[in-house]
């Protein structure tokens, strides 16, 4: 299988068309490169659920705020396309002014989820991210498109648009991948220093804790929330943005925990600011 890099929307929009007459099932992987085992483990999800394969690398100005890391945001396309090589059919890669050209003025806004969570310090990013993808969903057609459980915020936001819009999508949101020591793979890591690193095991260790504090009969958010403020205290380099529990259907904070109920969190350590969330009824 020799993997195909299609680099504008015409060629992608040839290739799908020709695997879709014969019949394949598209699934798709858009990411923003700086790929990593948990890009790895959608991609080989894809394969296995579909016989035609297509990931994205698009960085997505849209969804970058004008202080955060649009440009230095690594890059990596050479390694990235190696490790794609053997996994997937179809590389897409478009440049900026393909995606968006000089006259661009359509947004898509799931209203009322762009700016809670993660949205409320990032105005702009889930509308940056909701048009990225619908354009992407336009232009790649997919029959089930993937995404990973660490940006748990974007995946369902991503579902209820796909929904809202009538996108004959289905969206899988598959398990976060984690380093040995626990900590969620992001390509974001790369940027930690040596000390940061090892700090940010912490937030793993928090997650824990709360799901035990949950199986221990407490069913109280903000006792819940108490216990992982304390766990993250152990790190003395980590600044909490936000701690919450929300339900999954309505994004809405709850007060007492039930069985699908998230934690998520934002928690910086110097520039770094990391994300990572558990459902508290699993174990
Ligand atoms: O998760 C990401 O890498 C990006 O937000 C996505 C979904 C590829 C849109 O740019």
């Amino acid at each position: 299988m020799s993997l195909r890099v299609a680099r504008s929307i015409a060629a992608l929009r040839r290739y799908v068309t020709a695997a879709r007459s014969r019949g394949q099932k598209i699934g798709f992987v858009p990411t923003m490169g700086a790929l990593h085992e948990g890009h790895l483990s959608l991609v080989r999800r894809a394969r296995k659920d579909n016989a035609c394969v297509v990931v994205s690398i698009f960085v997505n100005p849209l969804q970058f705020g004008p202080q955060e890391d649009y440009r230095r945001y690594p890059r990596t396309l050479a390694r990235d396309r190696t490790m794609l090589a053997d996994a997937c059919d179809c590389l897409f890669v478009p440049d900026a002014r393909q995606m968006y050209g000089p006259e661009f003025r359509t947004h898509v806004e799931v209203q009322g989820w762009s700016d809670v969570w993660c949205g409320e310090s990032r105005p702009g990013h889930f509308r940056g991210v909701a048009t990225v993808v619908a354009k992407l969903f336009n232009i790649v057609q997919p029959d089930q498109a993937y995404f990973g459980h660490k940006d748990i915020q974007q995946a369902l936001l991503i579902r209820r648009m796909s929904e809202d819009l009538s996108f004959p999508v289905k969206i899988r949101i598959l398990p976060t991948v984690r380093e040995p020591d626990g900590l969620a793979m992001s390509s974001r890591n790369a940027y930690l220093s040596h000390e940061h690193r090892q700090q940010a095991t912490v937030i793993s260790r928090a997650l824990d804790e709360a799901v035990k504090t949950v199986r221990e009969g407490n069913r109280d958010a903000e006792v819940v929330i108490g216990r992982v403020r304390q766990r993250l205290r152990q790190a003395s380099e980590a600044s909490v943005e936000y701690i919450g529990i929300m339900d999954p259907v309505t994004l809405d904070k709850v007060r007492m925990v039930e069985r699908s109920s998230i934690l998520l969190l934002a928690v910086r350590f110097g520039n770094t600011r990391l994300i990572d969330n558990c459902v508290l009824g699993e174990s």
